[in-house]
C-alpha cells in the first residue's frame, strides 16, 4: 500500500508554505539574517512542537517565520518545499501564503510574493510541478487590514489562484470578513475559508462560509458531518472538503479517517493534504499512509480520494482533464 501511494501522481490544495519551514532551513536563515532561536539544534527545535490545540500551534508556527527576511529566502522555502513535492510524485499544489504574518514584522508584500512566485515558475520547468497560489488572511487580524493586502495583491493579481482565511478561528466568523471575499470574487480570485475541526460555534462558520460567503471550497470542514442540510448543500454545490488527516490528530486525537469514509459514503468531495508538513512531521504521502492504515482504507478509495483532489482544484477544465 505504502508503494501504492507514493507512486500515484497526487495533487495537494493544503499546505501553508510557512508550515513547510523544516527545522535546518530555519537554522541556516537564522545564521544568515543573524536571528536569535530558541533551540539548540534541529533536533531541540523539532522536541518542542508540543501542540495539543488550534491557538498551541498557531504561536509556534509564527514564531518560526522569524528567520524568514528577504525575497531569496522565500524563494528557497518555497522551492525545498515544491523539491519535496516532486520527490512525493505531487504533480500540482495550490499554495497558501500569510502575507499578513510577513509584513507585520516589516517584510514587504513584493519581497514574499516575488520570492514565492520565483520558486513556483522555476518548479514549473525544473521539477515539473505545476503550482497556484492563495493568499491567506489572518482571521485573528481586522477585516480593515485584509482589505488592504489584497489592494496590495491587485498588480500581483496574475500571480494568484484565490484568496483563504486561517489562524485562530475562534470568535473570528467568516462574516467578519464578506466584504473582502466579495471584493476578492469581484477580482476574479476563487474563494476558500478554514473551517478547523472542533472550533467554537462551527456549523453555523460552516453555514456562513456555504450560504453567506459562497466559497468555492472549504479547508478541513469536518464537523459538517454533524448536519445533514449542509452535508446536502456541499453536495449539490460539488465544494471540494481539503481535510488534513495529521493536522487533525493533534487537535482531536484522532485521523478522523472514520469521517473521511463518512464523507465518501455520503457523495461529498473530500480530499487529503497536509496542512503544515514540517510542523506536523507528515508530508502528504505520510498523511495517505497513516491514514491508510487506521481506517484500512481500500486502493480504490484512495484513488478516489486522489481524484478528489483535482476534481476540487482550481485547474481549468482542460488542466483537470490533463491530470484526471
Ligand atoms: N495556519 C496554518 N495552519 C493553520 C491551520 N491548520 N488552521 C488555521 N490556521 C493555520
Ligand atoms: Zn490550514
Amino acid at each position: 500500500m505504502k508503494t501504492f501511494i507514493e507512486n500515484m501522481p497526487k495533487a495537494e490544495l493544503h499546505v501553508h508554505i510557512e508550515g513547510t519551514l523544516e527545522p535546518e532551513l530555519s537554522f541556516a536563515l537564522a545564521q544568515k539574517n543573524g536571528v536569535t532561536l530558541n533551540a539548540k539544534t534541529p533536533e531541540e527545535m523539532i522536541a518542542a512542537y508540543n501542540f495539543h490545540d488550534l491557538p498551541s500551534f498557531l504561536d509556534i508556527y509564527y514564531a518560526g517565520m522569524s528567520v524568514l527576511i528577504g525575497e531569496e529566502d522565500f524563494y528557497q522555502l518555497t522551492m525545498a518545499y515544491l523539491t519535496r513535492a516532486a520527490q512525493q510524485n505531487i504533480v500540482y499544489v495550490e499554495l497558501f501564503f500569510d502575507p499578513q504574518a510577513h509584513t507585520s514584522r516589516g517584510v514587504s508584500f513584493h519581497t514574499v510574493i516575488s520570492g514565492i512566485d520565483r520558486a513556483r515558475t522555476d518548479a514549473a520547468t525544473q521539477l515539473n510541478v505545476e503550482c497556484q497560489l492563495i493568499l491567506c488572511f489572518l482571521r485573528d487580524m481586522s477585516a480593515e487590514s485584509a482589505m488592504q493586502h489584497l489592494m496590495m495583491a491587485e498588480p500581483y493579481i496574475d500571480k494568484l489562484v484565490g484568496v483563504g482565511l486561517d489562524s485562530d478561528e475562534k470568535n473570528n466568523p467568516p462574516e467578519k470578513f464578506s466584504a473582502v471575499f466579495a471584493k476578492a470574487r469581484d477580482m476574479g480570485l476563487k474563494l476558500t475559508m478554514h473551517c478547523d475541526v472542533n472550533q467554537d460555534n462551527t456549523l453555523e462558520h460552516i453555514r456562513q462560509v456555504i450560504e453567506e460567503i459562497k466559497v468555492d471550497r472549504i479547508d478541513h470542514g469536518v464537523n459538517i458531518l454533524a448536519s445533514t442540510e449542509l452535508c446536502d448543500l456541499a453536495k449539490a454545490k460539488k465544494l471540494g472538503l481539503t481535510v488534513c488527516p495529521v493536522s487533525n490528530k493533534f487537535v482531536v486525537q484522532s485521523l478522523t479517517s472514520k469521517e473521511i469514509k463518512d464523507m465518501l459514503a455520503l457523495g461529498l468531495t473530500p480530499c487529503i493534504n497536509s496542512d503544515d508538513p514540517s510542523y506536523f512531521r507528515a508530508y502528504l504521502n505520510e498523511n495517505l499512509v497513516a491514514l491508510q492504515e487506521e481506517g484500512g482504507f481500500s486502493k480504490q478509495e484512495l484513488v478516489t480520494l486522489v481524484e478528489n483532489s483535482f476534481k476540487a482544484s482550481w485547474l481549468s477544465e482542460e488542466g483537470k482533464a490533463h491530470y484526471l
